[in-house]
C-alpha cells in the first residue's frame, strides 16, 4: 500500500471516512500516543508543574494533543483537514483548533509559544500537491513562522517519516536557515519497524549550548513495538546527528545512504507495475543521481 503522502493531498486523503478510520483504530491510537509522549519528553519543558502553551502542528483528530492535555498543558492544534478537525471537535479535545495549511506559515504573534510538537505530519510539506506548491518555499514559510512564534530557548520536536536522505536534508536545511539549532534523534535505529525520527530544534542563541538527547535503543535495547508496529516507513536516517550552527548542514550532517542503486529502483518499479500502478518506462535516466538542492 503506498504511503498516504503518495496517494492524495492531505485535505483529500484525510476525508470523513479516513479520519474516522484513523481515529477508531486502537493500534494507531497506541502508536501515535507513544510517539507523542516521546516528543513531549524530548521537548524537555521545565519540571515545575506550570502549564505551558504548546502547538500541535498537523494535530489531526487530536490524538497527539491529548497527550499534551494529559500533561496539563494548553495547546493550539493546526490541521489542513476539515474532516480530521471535525472528529477532534466530536471527541471534545481540549486544544483550540485551527484549520490551516502549515506550508503557508502559522500566522501567530512573535514569541508567545512555549514549545511545539508535530507528529507524523511535516513530511507532507515535501510534496507539491498543487502547481503553485514549491516544497522549499513552503518549508521556509513553515519554519520561519515557527521560529518567530516560539519564545527564545523554546524547543520544537517534530517526528517525521522522510522518504530519503535528501528529503531529510532539505527539511533540516530549512530549519537551520530559519535560525534553529538542534539535530536529529533516531529511536531504535536498528529496527525497521520501531525506528522513529525526531527533529529536535531549539530557538534562539542559548540553543548553541543545548546538547542533543540520545536516541532510545541505540545500543539495541529492546523495544516492545518491534513486533506490532506495521507503520513501516523507509527512513534513511541511521544515527543521531547534531547541527549547532546555521548554514552549516552539509559539513555537519552526515546521513548515511542505503545505497539503493538502479537495480533496486527497477525492481521496485516492476513490483508497482505488477500491482497495476502506472509507472514511467525505464530509461537511461532511471535512478540517476539528483542534486540535493535545486
Ligand atoms: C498521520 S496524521 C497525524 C495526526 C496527529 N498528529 C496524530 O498523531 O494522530 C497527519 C496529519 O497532518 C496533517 N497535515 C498534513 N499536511 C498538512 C499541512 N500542510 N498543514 C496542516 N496539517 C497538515 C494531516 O491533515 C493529518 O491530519
Amino acid at each position: 500500500m503506498p504511503r498516504p503522502e503518495f496517494q492524495a493531498p492531505p485535505e483529500i486523503f484525510y476525508n470523513d471516512s479516513e479520519a474516522r478510520k484513523y481515529t477508531t483504530s486502537s493500534r494507531i491510537i497506541e502508536i501515535q500516543s507513544k510517539i507523542s509522549e516521546r516528543a513531549l519528553e524530548l521537548l524537555n519543558l521545565p519540571n515545575d508543574g506550570v502549564p505551558r502553551l504548546l502547538l500541535d502542528i498537523g494535530c489531526g483528530s487530536g490524538i497527539s494533543g491529548e497527550t499534551l492535555s494529559e500533561n496539563e498543558h494548553h495547546w493550539i492544534g493546526f490541521d489542513i483537514s476539515q474532516s480530521m478537525l471535525d472528529v477532534a471537535l466530536e471527541r471534545e479535545v481540549e486544544g483550540d483548533l485551527l484549520l490551516a495549511d502549515m506550508g503557508q506559515g502559522l500566522g501567530l504573534r512573535p514569541g508567545v509559544i512555549d514549545g511545539a510538537v508535530s507528529i507524523s505530519a511535516i513530511q507532507w510539506l515535501c510534496n507539491a500537491d498543487k502547481s503553485s506548491h514549491e516544497p522549499i518555499a513552503r518549508l521556509k514559510a513553515f519554519f520561519g513562522s515557527l521560529y518567530r512564534c516560539l519564545t527564545r530557548g523554546a524547543r520544537a520536536v517534530l517526528q517525521l517519516y522522510s522518504d530519503n536522505a535528501s528529503q531529510s536534508e532539505m527539511i533540516m536545511k530549512a530549519a537551520m536557515r530559519a535560525g534553529f539549532a538542534g539535530g536529529v534523534v533516531v529511536d531504535f535505529p536498528h529496527s525497521t519497524r520501531a525506528r522513529k525520527t525526531y527533529l529536535v530544534l531549539t530557538c534562539g542563541s542559548s540553543s548553541m549550548q543545548t546538547s542533543l538527547p540520545k536516541g532510545k535503543g541505540e545500543d539495541r535495547e529492546s523495544c516492545s513495538d518491534d513486533d506490532d508496529d506495521d507503520d513501516e516507513r523507509d527512513v534513511d536516517d541511521k544515527q543521531t546527528v547534531g547541527i549547532y550552527d546555521r548554514h552549516r548542514l552539509s559539513k555537519r550532517m552526515k546521513i548515511t545512504k542505503k545505497g539503493k542503486g538502479k537495480a533496486w529502483v527497477i525492481k521496485k518499479k516492476n513490483q508497482m507495475r505488477n500491482k497495476g500502478y502506472s509507472v514511467p518506462p525505464d530509461t537511461k535516466y532511471t535512478a540517476r543521481k539528483r542534486k540535493a538542492c535545486f
